[in-house]
């Protein structure tokens, strides 16, 4: 089978050419998520691009499709998969998601379905494992109950070795680049990270031993965020919800967690996912 990254296809029937995503596609991927009312700025597309390999569908020089899969370790994530409006139905979302998965190169495959993607993704074999709620808001502060202090650079591979023991994902280039611009926030059984996002700021990943301490995480990042837009993505069945709803930061909708092939459950894990980066990097 030929690279898709580096190969040019005619998506059949259509006057497409199928094309490596690259930095130039950038502004019109943008304006394609804006167009399905997704938050990112281009600079969330650039660190999204940055990690991964992609595949864009072009109209002449427009972006109408878009697909990234994103390698970390033995799991691949699919992510930022858009048809143009207009150009749906016709087969172009399934031939994207097909050039994606052949560059997942046999991994393990994770994504966050919307409604509208999840039919798609069920008939490629992808099943549903959770789901994620998304809040969002202006926060009203937090105090947190136990220590949370800033981290540095230097911790990068510490919190690696903890995002690996809670999501199977080897994430040690994507937590480097978020600390170059982001925060660290550190507590003795977790970390969490804060960056620029969207509309305002996203906590998460939150990762830790125990909920006490992702408590405490998430309670300091709403404190630095006070009277600010904060978004967490939080997987449903962590027991935060409320809490941060609390914070005030409301359910805003949310997603559908799917894996192919399905794998049981992780078993005897030392640290828990309790926010998302973010729905594209899992
Ligand atoms: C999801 C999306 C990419 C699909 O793109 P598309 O080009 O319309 O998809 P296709 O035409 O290739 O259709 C794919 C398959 O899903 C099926 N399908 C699509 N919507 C469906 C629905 N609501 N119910 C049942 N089946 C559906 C199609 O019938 C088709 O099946 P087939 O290949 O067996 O005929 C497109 O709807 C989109 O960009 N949505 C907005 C952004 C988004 O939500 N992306 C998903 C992020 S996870």
């Amino acid at each position: 089978m030929s690279d898709p990254t580096t190969s040019t296809s005619t998506a059949p029937g259509q006057n497409l050419l199928i094309r490596p995503f690259t930095q130039a596609h950038l502004p019109g991927a943008l304006l394609l998520s804006q167009q399905v009312g997704w938050p990112h700025r281009l600079e969330d597309w650039e660190l999204n691009l940055a990690l991964s390999q992609g595949l864009v569908a072009l109209e002449g020089a427009r972006v109408a499709g878009t697909t990234l899969c994103t390698r970390f370790g033995d799991v691949a994530l699919l992510n930022m998969i858009i048809v143009d409006g207009a150009l749906r139905g016709r087969g172009l979302g399934r031939m994207l998601m097909a050039a994606a998965m052949d560059l997942a190169a046999g991994r393990e495959m994770r994504l966050i379905a919307t409604p509208e993607g999840q039919p798609l993704y069920e008939k490629l074999g992808f099943h549903a494992t959770g789901q994620i709620l998304q809040h969002q808001g202006i926060s009203r502060g937090g105090a947190p109950a136990l220590p949370v202090r800033e981290g540095c650079a230097q911790d990068v591979a510490e919190l690696a070795r903890m995002d690996l023991a809670a999501s199977g994902l080897e994430r040690s280039a994507m937590i480097a680049r978020i600390a170059q611009t982001g925060t660290i926030l550190r507590a003795d059984q977790g970390f969490a990270l804060l960056r620029a996002f969207g509309r305002g700021h996203v906590l998460g990943p939150v990762v830790a031993r125990d909920t006490a301490t992702a408590s405490a995480l998430i309670d300091e990042g709403a404190r630095r965020m006070a009277g600010r837009f904060l978004r967490i993505d939080l997987p449903k069945g962590t027991g935060l919800s409320d809490h941060v709803a609390k914070l005030g930061l409301a359910n805003a909708g949310g997603g559908t967690a799917m894996i192919r092939p399905p794998s049981g459950p992780a078993a005897g894990q030392d640290f828990t996912t309790f926010a998302l980066a973010s729905q594209a990097l899992g």
